[in-house]
């Protein structure tokens, strides 16, 4: 039997079988969830093994495990090392759900559910795609597996594994599908990912809250004070004010801004299925220069104060906020933390007192199309859709990849087949049928291709 045909008949259980995982609420974040995060990782591991895997296990670490598995056919074949994850984002607000987020629904030809396109439904691919190729005897690589549980939060714990396993891991191509194509009449691969620099802030006031009439006016409030630092933050043209921010950002040369003005982008269709009036972003760029080549300064959350019921007059002790910040070739996460530490520190007024302190963070990363594991990855695609596919820049965050170079110098291809309309880390998140039997026919293909160009 061919590897599509079996595909082809073995389509409701590859559905029913990621139904499976998506109904464990495996949420990196929260503690609350630790249990299913394991049990996620147990299950990920029970797949691979009845998949066909060898050397299936759940390597500790100081955080949730990461699940490895192999198939070593032939030392003379390349190996490609795929990897995923098995963490979800919080599903938070559950309100917002037309459906339970951990019970997978079909509707419209989409399946609905936490992870089911970042990342779950993205990995399982692989998984489904290496049983067909077992089944049919049509896998062409050495395979390896490497699916963590903690990308989410900032894959803390890889890199330490990684550094300590390089011999284990070794292979010709890291393979991922955790990124978006353009449409699906539209295979695009993604070739970069920008890096982020996290950070908390605190400025703190009085030393408790006060009677905002008693004392309005005459103390500095942490809430207006921090939200003129953040405005301070960019000036009118949405530039970046941090001194130094752009020092080592790599200029696009007219080339390829001339490729990427080339790219189908439909800015009418954009606004509409995000509901606004008009986009907004750095003077000078289109929308896909903004999110693929430039950096960017977010809050994505903010605090403090009375938010309950009905209004208290208050003036608050302390105000707090999440900032993010997208980096691009070739600036670093660690010198862009400390540019934003200076200055924030710097432009506090003396009737506060201000912190920051550092999260996660992760290297930008742009990946050659001239290279095979593109060439294979362009041709699978092309295998499947009947198009060449476009090289297109993301603007999400991969963090391990730019490690992966760093650590076991193996080049990564982002072989993604979501949507960036498929509402990852929002509520509803979904992912096509389409999408996922689409990726598990054109992984075999890759596999073919990377076998045939590696000689
Ligand atoms: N799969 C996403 C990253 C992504 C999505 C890249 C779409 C390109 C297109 C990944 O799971 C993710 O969400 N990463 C985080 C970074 C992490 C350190 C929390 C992100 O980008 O916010
Ligand atoms: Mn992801
Ligand atoms: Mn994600």
């Amino acid at each position: 039997m061919s590897t599509k045909s079996y595909i082809e008949s073995n389509k409701d259980r590859f559905l029913d079988e990621l139904f499976q995982l998506l109904r464990i609420p495996s949420i990196s974040a929260d503690s609350a969830y630790a249990n299913d995060v394991r049990k996620c990782a147990e299950t990920v591991a029970h797949f691979l093994t009845q998949a066909g895997a060898d050397n299936v296990v759940l390597e500790e670490t100081a955080g949730f495990p990461i699940v490895y598995g192999d198939k070593l056919i032939d030392p003379s074949l390349p190996t490609v090392l795929v990897y995923g994850h098995y963490d979800v984002q919080p599903s938070v607000p559950n309100e917002l759900w037309h459906t339970p987020p951990f019970e997978p629904t079909l509707k419209d030809g989409k399946i609905y559910a936490r992870g089911a396109c970042d990342d779950k439904g993205q990995m399982f691919m692989h998984v489904k795609a290496f049983e067909s190729m077992m089944q049919t005897q049509e896998l062409a690589c050495n395979i390896k597996f490497m699916i963590e549980g903690e990308e989410e939060v900032g894959s803390n714990n890889l890199g330490t594994y990684c550094k300590a396993n390089k011999e284990k891991l070794k292979a010709d191509v890291i393979l991922i599908s955790d990124t978006s194509m353009l449409a699906n009449d539209l295979p695009s691969i993604d070739i970069g990912l920008r890096g982020l620099s996290y950070v908390e802030v605190a400025v703190t006031g009085p030393n408790i809250d006060l009677h905002s009439g008693v004392y309005g006016g005459a103390v500095a409030n942490p809430i207006n004070v921090l939200c003129d630092m953040i405005a301070r933050m960019k000036d009118d043209k949405q530039h970046i004010t941090i001194p130094g921010f752009y020092d080592d950002v790599v200029i696009v040369s007219e080339e390829d801004r001339a490729a990427m003005a080339k790219t189908p982008f439909d800015l009418e269709a954009y606004k509409k299925h995000l509901d606004i009036e008009d986009v907004m972003g750095e003077t000078g760029y289109t929308t896909i220069e903004r999110t693929g080549t430039r950096p960017t300064l977010d809050v994505n959350g903010i605090w403090g104060g009375y938010i309950g019921e009905g209004a208290k007059t208050v003036l608050p002790s302390k105000a707090y906020a999440k900032i993010s910040m997208r980096l691009v070739p070739n600036q670093s996460s660690e010198k862009i933390t400390q540019l934003f530490s200076d200055y924030f520190l710097s432009i506090a007024p003396k009737g506060v007192r201000v912190t920051v302190t550092p999260h996660h963070g992760g290297e930008p990363v742009l990946t050659p199309t001239d290279s095979v594991p593109y060439k294979a990855a362009a041709a699978a695609m092309k295998d499947t859709f009947g198009l060449d596919p476009i090289p297109t820049r993301g603007g999400g965050s991969i963090p391990i990849v730019a490690l992966f170079e760093k650590e076991l110098q193996t080049k990564t291809v982002l072989m993604g087949f979501g949507l960036d309309s498929d509402a990852i880390h929002s509520p509803n998140e979904h992912y096509g049928v389409f999408n996922y039997f689409r990726g598990i026919e054109t992984i075999p293909r890759f596999f073919h291709h990377f076998a045939k160009m590696n000689p």
